[in-house]
């Protein structure tokens, strides 16, 4: 067991010494590792960090206002909010590979941050939020296991191109040890025990080609899932979105019929998809209450105009996959 505020105190000089009055460059995704990251970084020196946060147009309902907010303002972190959404839906125009979406969005990620962090001539470190797993992953790397069949798309491969030291001070950390590192340095418990988001975002939950259109529509269905599952009290206390380990809503670009008032539409279909699991190597898919599922559903399709659609998967993993690509 390990006490925090003397893990803090020692994480904070050692990350000092480490640096010294050396600038600090982070990428802030908006995940929990680089934001815990950052957070222990500024605590130790405050602006000497310049946090880049690249805004993919993949992202979650109001992430970025959610990002900014916390770490600009609430904070008071140097961060450099860039909008690269037009920049990454170009290049993905026409591309419908699960697998060539993901190497594009990982490649034009590493293009804009190193075009960012470029004008921070002073800079001398990148810091990046590897944890213990990460590093244990990346250790074994040969082993093609079900976890590396997709292309993990982390900020991994920057360091050699930019020139720059790294700085990893979550490095020796547990999930959850994060977690709590980050509860203790002020980072809302909301955010910390996010399920996981991956990398390319709803770049993998567009099934075929991404538009920003598709984005948009998803972005709203996805919010209100989440909204709904965390607006649950089980018997035991907990939502289903903490009896959850990932949910999230996939957009399919199928249109089907629906009648709406006294008109008939022709519009598309979200998937719903919620899983319980330890590894996120096997899940189950979750048995969610039916009332539940049938408030997601009239919700969407009355608030999202485009959508007049809502199924559930009920696919394992295996053979399914968490994600639908
Ligand atoms: P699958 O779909 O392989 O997902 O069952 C297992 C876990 O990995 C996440 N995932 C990704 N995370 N980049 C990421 O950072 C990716 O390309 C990626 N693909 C899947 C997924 O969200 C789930 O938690």
């Amino acid at each position: 067991d390990w006490n925090m505020p003397d893990y803090i105190a020692e994480a904070v000089e050692s990350i000092r010494k480490q640096v010294g009055t050396d600038e600090v460059i982070l990428g802030l995704s908006g995940g929990v590792d680089s934001s815990v990251a950052a957070a222990l970084i500024h605590r130790a020196i405050g602006d000497q960090l310049t946090c880049v946060f690249v805004d993919h147009g993949l992202l979650r309902l109001d992430e970025g206002k959610m990002v900014m907010e916390m770490f600009g303002k609430n904070l008071g972190v140097k961060v450099i909010h860039v909008d690269a959404t037009d920049q990454f839906m170009g290049h993905l125009a026409g591309v419908t590979d699960p697998e060539a979406k993901r190497k594009i969005i990982g490649r034009e990620f590493v293009e804009v941050f190193q075009a960012e962090s470029g004008k921070l001539k002073s800079a001398k470190w990148l810091a990046q939020g590897t944890i213990y797993p990460d590093v244990i992953e990346s250790a074994g790397k040969g082993k093609k296991t079900a976890h590396t069949i997709k292309s993990h798309h982390n900020v991994g491969g920057l360091p050699e191109t930019l020139n720059l030291k790294l700085l990893e001070p979550l490095r020796e950390l547990f999930k959850d040890e994060v977690r709590e590192l980050g509860v203790a340095l002020g980072l809302p418990p909301e955010m910390v025990y996010r399920h996981p988001f991956p990398g390319p975002g709803l770049g993998v939950r567009i099934l075929g080609e991404v538009k920003k259109e598709y984005a948009d529509l998803l972005r709203r269905a996805d919010a209100i899932f989440i909204e709904e599952l965390r607006n649950t009290k089980e018997a035991d206390g907990q939502s289903w979105y903490e009896k959850t380990s990932q949910a999230f809503a996939v957009f399919l670009p199928v249109k089907s019929v629906g009648v709406m008032g006294d008109g008939r539409t022709y519009e598309y279909v979200v998937a719903l998809r919620a899983v319980q699991t330890q590894d996120f190597m096997t899940a189950h898919w979750a048995h969610l209450p039916h009332e539940l599922l049938g408030r997601v559903s009239n919700r969407i399709i009355n608030e999202v105009r485009g959508l007049n659609r809502v199924v559930y998967d009920i696919s394992g993993k295996p053979p399914a996959t968490i994600e639908w690509e």
